[in-house]
C-alpha cells in the first residue's frame, strides 16, 4: 500500500486525517507534515500517526495531500519541490489554487489533482469535487477519488467549475449553519427555550436533507408540499421573496465564486 502524506494539519487537514483513519486506513501508510511542535505532538497522541518535516514527508510519500491555505501553497511548493520524484502525486485542496499554479512549481513528471472538499467530510458526509490537472492519468485520479471517498462523495469536474464549486459547496456549510442559527434566534424571538428552538431546527433541517437525497424530488415538489394556499408557510415564504433572500443568495454565491478567482491570482 502506499503512502500518504497530509500537508498542513488545519481544521481541513485533520478531517481529511481522520476520515482516512475512519475509512481504516493503516497509520504507518500515513504521514503528516507539521511545523509546529506542540501541533505534532496532539496530532501524534490523537491518530497515533507519524508527524514529521514537510521535506520528509514528501521525500518518503507517494501521494502528497497539500492542505494549507492558498496564500501559503506557494511557500509550502517551494520548500517540497526539490525533494519531489518522478511518479508521485500531488493533491491540493486549497480553494482557488489552480494545477497549472502547482505544475509550475513542481517538476514536469509530477500529476497534480485539485480537490474542493467541505467540512463535513468530519462526519463522512463531504463533498470534494475533483479535477486533474494536465498530466494526470486515469488511475491517479482513481487514486483520488478513493482518497476523498473515505469521507463523503466525490465529483469529477472540469477545473474550470472549481470556483462555482468553491462557493457552492466549499464554503456551503456556513450557509446553511447561518440559516439553522438564524431560524433558531427566531425562534427564541417566538418565545421558545433556546434548546427547543435548537432541536427542532437541526432536526428539520436533517430530515429535510434526508427527503432531498432519499426521494430524489424535486425541492420545489417538495416546498410546494408543505405550502397550502392562504397557509402559514405561504406567508413565510412571501416575506423571504419580499426580503430578496432568494437574489441574496445569488449575489453571495457570485461573491464567493469571484474571491476564489482572486485567490487563484494571489489577491
Ligand atoms: N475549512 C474549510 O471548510 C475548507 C473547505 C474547502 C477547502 N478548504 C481548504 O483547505 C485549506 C486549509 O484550510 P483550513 O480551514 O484547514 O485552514 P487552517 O485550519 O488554517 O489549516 C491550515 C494549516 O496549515 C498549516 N500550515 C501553514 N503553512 C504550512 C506549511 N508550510 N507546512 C505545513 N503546514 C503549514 C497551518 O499551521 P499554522 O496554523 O501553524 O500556520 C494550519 O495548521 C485551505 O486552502 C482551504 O481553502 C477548507
Amino acid at each position: 500500500m502506499s503512502q500518504t502524506a497530509i500537508l498542513g494539519a488545519g481544521v481541513m487537514g485533520e478531517t481529511l486525517l481522520s476520515g482516512l483513519v475512519r475509512a481504516g486506513r493503516r497509520v504507518d501508510h500515513l504521514l503528516v507534515g507539521e511545523k509546529r511542535a506542540e501541533r505534532a505532538r496532539e496530532l501524534e497522541e490523537r491518530y497515533g500517526v507519524a508527524v514529521v518535516s514537510n521535506v520528509e514527508a514528501a521525500t518518503l510519500a507517494d501521494t502528497l495531500a497539500l492542505v494549507v491555505k492558498p496564500q501559503d501553497m506557494g511557500d509550502l511548493l517551494a520548500e517540497i519541490a526539490g525533494v519531489l520524484r518522478p511518479g508521485q502525486l500531488v493533491v491540493s485542496l486549497a480553494a482557488g489554487i489552480t494545477t497549472a499554479f502547482i505544475e509550475s512549481r513542481v517538476p514536469d513528471d509530477i500529476a497534480v489533482v485539485r480537490v474542493m472538499p467541505n467540512t463535513p467530510a468530519l462526519v463522512d458526509e463531504g463533498m470534494s469535487a475533483i479535477s486533474p490537472g494536465s498530466h494526470c492519468s486515469d488511475a491517479q485520479l482513481a487514486e483520488v477519488e478513493a482518497l476523498m471517498a473515505s469521507v463523503g462523495k466525490v465529483l469529477r469536474i472540469p477545473e474550470r467549475q472549481q470556483d462555482a464549486v468553491t462557493a457552492i459547496s466549499g464554503s456551503g456549510p456556513a450557509y446553511i449553519f447561518f440559516v439553522v442559527e438564524s431560524m433558531i434566534e427566531a425562534g427564541v424571538h417566538l418565545g421558545l427555550p433556546r434548546t427547543t428552538a435548537s432541536e427542532l431546527v437541526i432536526q428539520t433541517l436533517v430530515g429535510s436533507a434526508k427527503m432531498l437525497r432519499e426521494t430524489g424530488t424535486h425541492p420545489v415538489v417538495l416546498r410546494e408540499q408543505v405550502t397550502s394556499p392562504g397557509g402559514t408557510t405561504a406567508s413565510a415564504l412571501r416575506e423571504l421573496e419580499i426580503h430578496k433572500v432568494r437574489a441574496a443568495f445569488l449575489a453571495a454565491m457570485e461573491a464567493a465564486r469571484n474571491r476564489s478567482r482572486e485567490l487563484a491570482e494571489g489577491i
